[in-house]
């Protein structure tokens, strides 16, 4: 074939196509070649260090004794370090001092979130949101108060509001009548609003008292949302609120996680639940 070759002195295979298309007989380029047996040594000092071939029952296990579970066990702990150094000084203060250092509160806040979602999100919403029968976390509108020991009380005791059902001491027309002035936002305007006693528990001018938990009623921020806002203040006034003597009277109970959840969570709660937005 030599002797035919078309190109002498060239280092091709003899195999030539439309007249000089023809395949050569080089050899591989020196970085190829370097790249080759790097991939190869590579792989078998991989295959000494580290786990790599299954057998029937187990597998090599490579001489650095490396397992995906132990590095994710020493990442674990690493976490857990730094996690306790923020720990231990939460132990120590309290809310406030919590709230007046902001590394503090970032922190509370993130390691918080997931107390949130275990423990209220069934009730207030994953974000505080609220619901028909639970009140909005998130705004600055409180029952009982949003400083910064009232959450914290809240959360600790839980708490019940009282309103009295008023099935046998109003008429439907009184009943009427005290829906439209509290939907107004002017309750007060109603002489019924002091004639009948309403005034003991929201304040002469309507406003709600935090210590009984007494809604304001002159905002407009409803705490029993409903489509049908009359309807559903109408339902208040005439069944009450948590009295036992009705059985249409609402049910609201926030309950009480003193027995549930250590100090440091309800603190970090409380701290939480005041940064939502709405602590006073
Ligand atoms: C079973 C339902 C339920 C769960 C769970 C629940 N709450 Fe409540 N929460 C309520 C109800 C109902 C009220 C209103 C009580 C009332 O009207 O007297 C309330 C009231 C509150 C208030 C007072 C709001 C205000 O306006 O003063 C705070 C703060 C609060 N909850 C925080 C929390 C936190 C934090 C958690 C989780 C640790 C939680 N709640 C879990 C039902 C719940
Ligand atoms: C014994 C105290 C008490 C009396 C008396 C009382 N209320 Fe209430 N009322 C409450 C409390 C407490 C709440 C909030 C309950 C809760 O959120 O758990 C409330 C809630 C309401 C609400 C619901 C507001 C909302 O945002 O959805 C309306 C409306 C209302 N009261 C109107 C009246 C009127 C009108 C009278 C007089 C006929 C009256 N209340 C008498 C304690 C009282």
């Amino acid at each position: 074939m030599a002797d035919k070759n078309p190109f002498p002195g060239e280092n091709n295979t003899g195999h030539i196509w439309d007249d000089d298309l023809r395949e050569l007989n080089n050899p591989a380029p020196r970085w190829w070649m370097i790249a080759f047996w790097a991939s190869i040594l590579w792989w078998i000092a991989y295959g000494i260090l580290y786990p790599m071939w299954p057998g029937l029952n187990s597998y090599t296990k490579g001489i650095m004794g490396w397992t995906q579970i132990n590095e994710y066990k020493e990442g674990l702990d690493e976490v857990q370090q730094v996690r306790s150094v923020w720990e231990s000084k939460l132990q120590g203060m309290t809310a406030k001092e919590i709230l007046a250092d902001e590394g503090l509160t970032s922190y509370t806040i993130a390691s918080a979130k997931v107390l949130f979602g275990d423990n209220c999100a069934a009730c207030h919403g994953s974000s505080g949101q609220g619901g028909p029968d639970f009140p909005v976390l998130v705004d600055d509108d409180w029952l009982y108060g949003g400083a910064i020991e009232t959450i914290e009380q809240t959360i600790t005791n839980g708490r019940k509001g009282i309103m009295t059902s008023h099935a046998k001491l109003l008429t439907d027309e009184e009943i009427d009548k005290l829906a439209a002035a509290v939907m107004s936002g002017n309750p007060a305007s109603e002489p019924l609003f002091m004639g009948k006693g309403c005034f003991a528990c929201h304040g002469p001018d309507g406003k709600g008292m935090q210590a009984l938990g007494s809604a304001n009623l002159t905002d407009a921020v409803w705490r029993f949302k409903a489509d049908d806002q009359l309807a559903s203040v109408k339902q208040t006034i005439k069944h009450g609120v948590n009295d036992a003597s009705d059985p249409l009277s609402r049910e609201a109970e926030m309950p009480k996680f003193g027995d549930r959840l250590s100090e440091n969570d309800i603190k970090k709660l409380a701290v939480y639940v005041y940064k939502l937005g709405g602590g006073q």
